[in-house]
């Protein structure tokens, strides 16, 4: 089976060819960063319009470099929600409009099962049942997953998602969009010990999470150790950096061993942006390492949104039987 995946949840415009024979054969990535840069966050009109813009030309690309012809599919698969109202139309419009034009099945897909499956794109690949641990701009969860499909939700942020938090603790900064890179860069350079910020409902059972706290005391010690200028001066922003990294990361190492713990699964899918992040990691690699369990991850550049994950995801749902009916629903809000 040949499956053209498309994304447009956000402020990516990803594209990809998946094969059942050969793997990933192409996939393309046009990041609107830029775009959003100068307002400090996405401006889902403009990302609208700029999927609008780009979708159709990475289609005709990703198309003509691995030689596929409309008739060599089997199927489009496109992001349906949760995500931006207006960005996820344009995919879906698109998906929806190539598969009737080019008659072959269609298949809407939750991105969180995107980024949750996108592991299985690299070599070993997770098998089920595990834990996963998705961590994005807009999600932080932890699910235990039993086959596809076949997800529960054993606990999840209360309000704000790690890496949320990240882009809004690197604002303070003063650290350009998107903040959780950069915030992460600024934290190698800082002193992780000088500041102690709090590990929000570790000390209590259960594998929710919450990060706004953690938000409420960056702004609090940014403030008592500003400058002239509004900001502290380099070395401790980059402590402050550190230590705020250093809060997140425990946090979700403790809920995810505790996970593991509650399930017996052995394996862990760590997947979404922030899941690109080096401490966190480093620190589950040492953690997990102590109860004989494995971390599985993408592949760096499909930690973030992109189209790869869409098409292997909407391979695994079209040979599962499932179809999109001829209308175009999307879901900006669509529990998993
Ligand atoms: O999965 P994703 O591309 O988009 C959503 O579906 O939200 O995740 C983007 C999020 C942003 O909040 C970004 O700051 C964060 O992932 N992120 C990171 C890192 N790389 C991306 N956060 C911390 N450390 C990183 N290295
Ligand atoms: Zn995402």
């Amino acid at each position: 089976m040949r499956i053209l995946g498309i994304e447009t949840s956000c402020d990516e415009t990803g594209v990809a060819l998946y094969d059942s024979e050969r793997g990933l054969l192409e996939h393309a990535l046009f990041s609107q960063v830029d775009l959003h840069a100068d307002y400090g966050g996405v401006v889902p009109e403009l990302a609208s319009r700029d999927h609008v813009r780009k979708l159709l030309p990475l289609v005709r690309q990703v198309m003509e470099r691995s030689g596929t012809a409309p008739a060599d599919l089997d199927g489009i698969a496109y992001t349906a929600g949760p995500g931006l109202v207006g960005a996820l139309m344009v995919g879906a419009c698109a998906g929806r409009a190539l598969a009737y034009g080019w008659d072959v099945p269609a298949v809407e897909i939750h991105h969180m099962e995107g980024h949750l499956l996108a592991p299985m794109l690299e070599e070993n690949p997770p098998a089920f049942p595990f834990v996963a641990l998705l961590v994005s701009g807009g999600h932080t969860q932890l699910v235990d997953v039993r086959g596809l499909g076949e997800y529960e939700l054993l606990g999840e942020s209360l309000d704000d998602a790690a890496g949320e938090a990240f882009d809004k603790a690197a604002k303070m900064l003063d650290l350009d969009y998107p903040g959780g890179p950069r915030l992460a860069a600024l934290a190698e350079k800082g002193d992780p010990s000088r500041f102690t910020f709090p590990r929000p409902m570790t000390d209590r059972p259960g594998l929710d999470f919450s990060f706004s706290g953690l938000k409420t005391y960056t702004l609090t010690t940014v403030r008592d150790n500003a400058l002239e200028d509004g900001l502290p001066d380099e070395q401790t922003c980059a402590d402050i950096a550190a230590a705020f990294q250093e809060a997140v990361v425990d946090t979700l190492v403790i809920k995810c061993r505790r996970a593991l713990k509650a399930t017996g699964r052995k394996t862990l899918v760590v997947a979404g942006g922030v899941s690109a992040n080096k401490l966190l990691r480093e620190r589950l690699e040492a953690a997990l390492a102590k109860e004989g369990a494995t971390a599985c991850y993408p592949r760096h550049e499909f930690c973030t949104d992109n189209g790869a994950m869409i098409a292997y995801a909407g391979y695994l749902r079209l040979k599962a039987g499932q179809r999109a009916d001829l209308g175009v629903e999307v879901r900006p809000r669509w529990p998993m």
